[in-house]
């Protein structure tokens, strides 16, 4: 060989290894899905290998919050299913232009590396209305979309928004633009504690008549109902009362989160698993709501310290799913898909697939 072709053969094998080679055992498992389905299912993932257990027949997305996992992508592109990639970057950072060119181009990139179909944004932070980084959260979202959908055909950008429009954590964006600069937003009704102005006192993460409120409101903004996901939560809260008074009102620790005095940061996020490992043996066993159209229990820790805590069930959930078909919204989900109890035992696989059906509605 003479030194150019050892050049060219060096150059050759160079090529070979940069390509993105097809993780899946069937090279097409790594094309993305490029169908539109009329109803999603829009599944957060936060990692592991749960995600065996989802009842596939019915996942259209899954926002892969957890480490890259290519054999979730082979597994979800051979059910039809999309597989998008997490995004999230300091607003401060994309109000310029360049940086966020930069951003979006590099999130395309791997994107296709990983033969992902979409994004979901994830921006979560507090931005006044009018100000650089509003404009930019729009800018970013329309460009993202562009982006996208010009790079990886058929692709999907979403955006997850809060349970109301009304400047919910400070959040006050256009709502609007970006709901017609995506393809869909993600509307998380829970953490709907995040800001308590009366009592400092346990409640609900999401009560049914709020989030259908914060629903009616994104509606009444004139966004299309089929841009609209409804997000339940298969977590809740446990709560350690202060005191706890005579007719079951939880009194919780002040913890204030933008500008309000107390929040559901007095508690601790607790998967549904874990609700259903503690209901039974509980001070109260399961209790229910009316006004708040929730489950909810008592508990006493080793330390003597009563407890309350909030959750979500098939019988909460469903009350809500059942409001995404009778105004059509584009579809349902959940965060997160993972912490269901998927082991062998009996009761766990029953309580999951009741988890499951109640997106469905009663
Ligand atoms: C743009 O990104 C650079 C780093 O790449 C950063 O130093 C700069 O502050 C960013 N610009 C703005 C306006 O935030
Ligand atoms: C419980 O504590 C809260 C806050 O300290 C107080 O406002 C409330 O009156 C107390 N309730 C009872 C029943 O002790
Ligand atoms: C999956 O969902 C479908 C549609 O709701 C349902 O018919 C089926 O029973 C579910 N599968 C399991 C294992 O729960």
């Amino acid at each position: 060989m003479s030194p150019n072709h050892i050049l060219v053969f060096l150059s050759s094998i160079l090529i070979v290894s940069w390509a993105d080679v097809c993780p899946c055992e069937r090279p097409e498992l790594c094309q993305q899905i490029r169908d539109q389905k009329d109803f999603e299912v829009f599944v957060f993932d936060v990692g592991g290998k749960t995600w065996r257990s989802y009842n596939w027949s019915v996942v259209t997305t899954v926002a892969a919050f957890g480490k890259y996992d290519a054999e979730l992508m082979c597994h979800a592109h051979s059910q039809g299913a999309r597989v998008v990639l997490k995004g999230d970057v300091p607003l401060a950072y994309v109000v310029d232009q360049s940086n966020r060119t930069g951003w979006i181009t590099e999130k395309v990139n791997l994107a296709k590396s990983q033969f992902m179909d979409g994004i979901n944004i994830d921006v979560e932070q507090a931005a006044d209305q009018g100000s650089a980084e509003y404009f930019a959260l729009t800018h970013l979202v329309k460009e993202t979309t562009q982006a996208f959908h010009k790079e990886i055909p058929g692709s999907q950008v979403s955006f997850d928004v809060a349970w109301s429009p009304k400047c919910i954590d400070n959040r006050c964006y256009d709502y609007v633009n970006i709901a017609e600069s995506c393809d869909l937003v993600f509307v998380m009704s829970y953490d709907e504690q995040s800001q308590i102005l009366g009592d400092c006192i346990a409640m609900a993460n999401a009560p049914q008549a709020q989030t259908l409120k914060g629903y009616d409101e994104y509606l009444e903004m004139n966004i299309d109902p089929k841009k609209l996901v409804m997000g339940v939560p298969w977590y809740g809260y446990d709560y350690p009362c202060l005191n706890f008074s005579q007719d079951g009102v939880c009194y919780i620790a002040s913890v204030p989160f933008r500008g309000a005095p107390c929040s559901d940061a007095a508690g601790k996020q607790k998967a549904y698993s874990w609700m259903m490992k503690r209901v039974d043996a509980s001070l109260s066993g399961r209790l229910w709501d009316d006004k708040q159209q929730a489950p909810y229990f008592n508990y006493e820790d080793p330390q003597g310290q009563i407890h309350q805590v909030w959750y979500d069930d098939p019988e909460s959930i469903c009350l809500k799913s059942s409001y995404v078909q009778w105004k059509g919204l584009r579809g349902v989900g959940m965060w997160n898909a993972n912490i269901l109890d998927y082991s062998d035992h009996p009761v766990a696989k029953q309580q999951s697939a009741k988890m499951w059906n109640a997106l469905f509605g009663c």
